[in-house]
């Protein structure tokens, strides 16, 4: 009985009934239902561009979120067919969504370290890629333009740069050709801090290297001209975090740019993160540009060989570039 409430619901969604849909919302059917494919009534309202029935749904709680089997969610299905009207329903649910969970998830988080275990653990290098102890990848050479890119933003007002972060040393290589007046790095592995030793950071005359988590050592930085965030084992509610203390730790006039690999392997997601942490900044005071750059031909498939998890599954990559809005 719940399977043909389901199917009905899913062949009005389909066909755009926007009358069958509402009386099937209010007799009770299940808005959640997946057919034999795998998809939800949204799915189908999102992919044939039906904004109101997606509407509908969404508010009779259809989860914005669920997944095909093939990952994708209601949202991609309308992106990829350009039903411009039901992706703008959707990314404004996703949004408001994220926002809400973000409050709960900061009031649930009480001072836990999401990243401990990784701090503790062993890391591996090798020339293409910085490994954690369960084969994730901390750090991927392929990354290298995105990187350079990254430096190129943070010191294009030249001055005093901060990177968090060091993973393979890709963006502070990058920095370091701008000659900055000074470059503050803060890493909190200690394999990766002794390998920086070892490859010579620690005798740069620019270069301040401060061991330690940057949720501890924060009291001991100054202000900068450039600051990259970039770190590993963190969540989302790490980076907005860390963006609360924007304010103190970027000059008037200065530039910040974070490693965007927010819901890097699904397309909406990621447009519904890169707009929650826009929104997020904007409440800070920050402008926030997001520059595309092709990625596609830095990633041929034996890139991933060896590591457990694609991070990045994207072809366009948004650089964010965040500036005070008084300095535009
Ligand atoms: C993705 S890598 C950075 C890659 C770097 N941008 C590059 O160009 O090679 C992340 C780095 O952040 C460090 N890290 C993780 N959590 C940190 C924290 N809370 N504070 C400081 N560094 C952290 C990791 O040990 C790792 O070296």
């Amino acid at each position: 009985m719940e399977d043909e409430q389901g199917k009905k619901l899913c062949q009005l969604a389909m066909a755009g009934d926007n009358n069958g849909v509402t009386s099937l919302v209010n007799a009770g059917y299940d808005v959640a239902y997946f057919d034999n494919n795998g998809l939800t009534p949204l799915m189908h309202a999102a992919k044939h561009g039906h904004a109101d029935i997606v509407r509908k749904l969404l508010d009779a709680g259809a989860p914005w979120n669920a997944l095909s089997p093939s990952g994708l969610c209601a949202g991609d299905f309308a992106m990829d067919n350009a039903h411009q009207d039901a992706f703008d329903v959707l990314l404004n649910a996703g949004v408001q969504a994220e926002l809400v969970l973000g409050t709960i998830a900061r009031k649930e988080k009480e001072n836990n370290h999401p990243n401990g275990c990784y701090l503790e653990d062993r890391v591996s290098f090798s020339e293409d890629k910085l490994m954690d102890s369960d084969s994730k990848a901390v750090m991927m050479a392929w990354e290298n333009p995105l990187m350079e890119a990254h430096a190129k933003a943070v010191c294009s007002r030249g001055g005093h740069i901060l990177n968090i972060g060091f993973g393979m040393g890709l963006v502070d290589t990058a920095i370091q050709q701008y000659n900055p007046v000074s470059h503050t790095i803060v890493e909190a592995h200690p394999e990766v801090y002794d390998r920086m030793l070892q490859n010579g950071w620690g005798e740069k005359k620019n270069v301040k290297i401060v061991l330690g988590r940057w949720q501890d050592v924060i009291p001991k930085l100054d202000s900068y001209d450039g600051i990259f965030f970039d770190t590993y084992g963190e969540y989302y509610e790490d980076l907005r975090e860390f963006q609360q203390h924007l304010p103190k730790l970027l000059k008037p006039g200065g530039i910040y740019s974070f490693f965007n690999g927010l819901c890097g392997d699904n397309a909406f997601f990621h447009v519904v993160y890169c707009n929650l942490v826009s929104l997020e900044l904007e409440s800070l005071g920050y402008a926030t540009q997001l520059i595309p750059l092709p990625v596609k031909d830095c990633l041929p498939e034996p890139v991933w060989e060896g590591v457990r998890q694609k991070y990045w599954q994207l072809d366009t990559y948004y650089l964010p570039v965040c500036q005070s809005n008084d300095d535009e």
